[in-house]
């Protein structure tokens, strides 16, 4: 069952190797918790059994961590814990407050920009001490369509939009929502793609979006530059080499893949019209990740309930 509210959780497992600190500073903010900081692969059943709530990226590899009472994910997205996981229904899972829409929104205009100033180009051609003028496109005037409208998309929607780009959205329910211009519903992806320069995936991975561009949408996209951010899952990957090759997408950034690390054999490594990046363009801070997990102890205590708690039977 849920905990019964309030509920004053003391027994803190903190994992996540990236974020080693997280713990340091949840016990300096509530002296009175008893703090575990481990690294992912040190986690021992005993922790698990041993904790009250776990706060981390993914789940550990030990332990019967599917039916702990409160699990807090510190990532941008939950899927790690709640997409076909075996979580518990009973669980408690809520999500990080930290605001990642800026620095991915940077990281999908850089994409884009590197585009339209052809960097990959001017690169080779500085190589070659090479002198041939090729000008650049323009970014303004030009149009995105960005899958997913919460925090993330919304962010990414504002740093296009700073450019002078038109930025719609598309999302579950079409509800209008600021800033984009119109927002579409799933069922219209097609129309939705009419004109687009950028499309980019910035929803969370579920049951509904899982394979959302599958090879069938990918040659409906008429030409649009793809940006992933959002989970690999997201598109039929093994598709995509088809999409370059008949244009139906003019190229793709890649953040996250079906399988992280990307495997050495990926025929995307070696293409031309991919740039890939290590799952980096959203990153945890310290201070973000613990401003999070005690915002919810705050609630539990309380006997409120959390903004953050994620609605397992949606996934997100
Ligand atoms: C994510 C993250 O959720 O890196 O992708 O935080």
């Amino acid at each position: 069952m849920s905990p019964a509210l309030p509920w004053f959780p003391k027994k803190v497992l903190v994992s996540d190797p990236l974020h080693a600190g997280l713990g340091t500073l949840l016990g300096q903010s509530r002296p009175d918790l008893e703090i575990r900081e481990r690294g992912v692969p040190d986690v021992t059943e005993a922790d698990v059994a041993w904790a009250d709530v776990f706060a981390g990226f993914r789940p550990p590899k030990q332990g019967n961590w599917r039916e702990l009472p409160w699990v807090h994910c510190i990532g941008a997205g939950v899927d790690a814990w709640a997409f076909r996981t075996g979580l518990s229904p009973d669980t408690l899972l809520t999500r990080t407050s930290e605001d990642f829409g800026p620095q991915m929104g940077e990281y999908c205009v850089s994409r884009a920009l590197a585009v339209t100033q052809r960097l990959r180009h001017l690169e080779a051609e500085q190589r070659a001490r090479s002198w041939k003028p090729k000008h650049p496109e323009q970014i303004s005037g030009t149009g995105a369509l960005i899958v997913g409208t919460g925090t993330v998309g919304a962010g990414i929607a504002r740093a296009f939009q700073g450019l002078g780009v038109t930025v719609d959205g598309l999302s579950r329910s079409g509800k209008p929502r600021k800033p984009f211009r119109v927002v579409h519903a799933i069922e219209e992806f097609a129309a939705a793609l009419a004109g687009i320069r950028w499309l980019v995936l910035a929803c969370p991975l579920t049951e509904e979006t899982f394979h959302l561009l599958n090879r069938d949408r990918l040659s409906a996209c008429g030409g649009a530059y793809l940006i992933n951010v959002g989970r690999g899952m997201l598109m039929e990957e093994d598709a995509l080499p088809e999409a370059l090759d008949r244009k139906w997408l003019s190229g793709a950034a890649l953040d996250v893949f079906e399988r992280e690390p990307l495997p050495p054999d990926s025929p995307l490594w070696n293409r031309e019209d991919v740039t890939i990046s290590p799952h980096i363009s959203g990153l945890t801070t310290v201070p973000g990740a613990a401003a999070g997990f005690l915002e919810v102890l705050g609630d539990l205590e309380a006997g409120r309930e959390s903004r953050l708690r994620v609605d397992l039977g949606k996934g997100y």
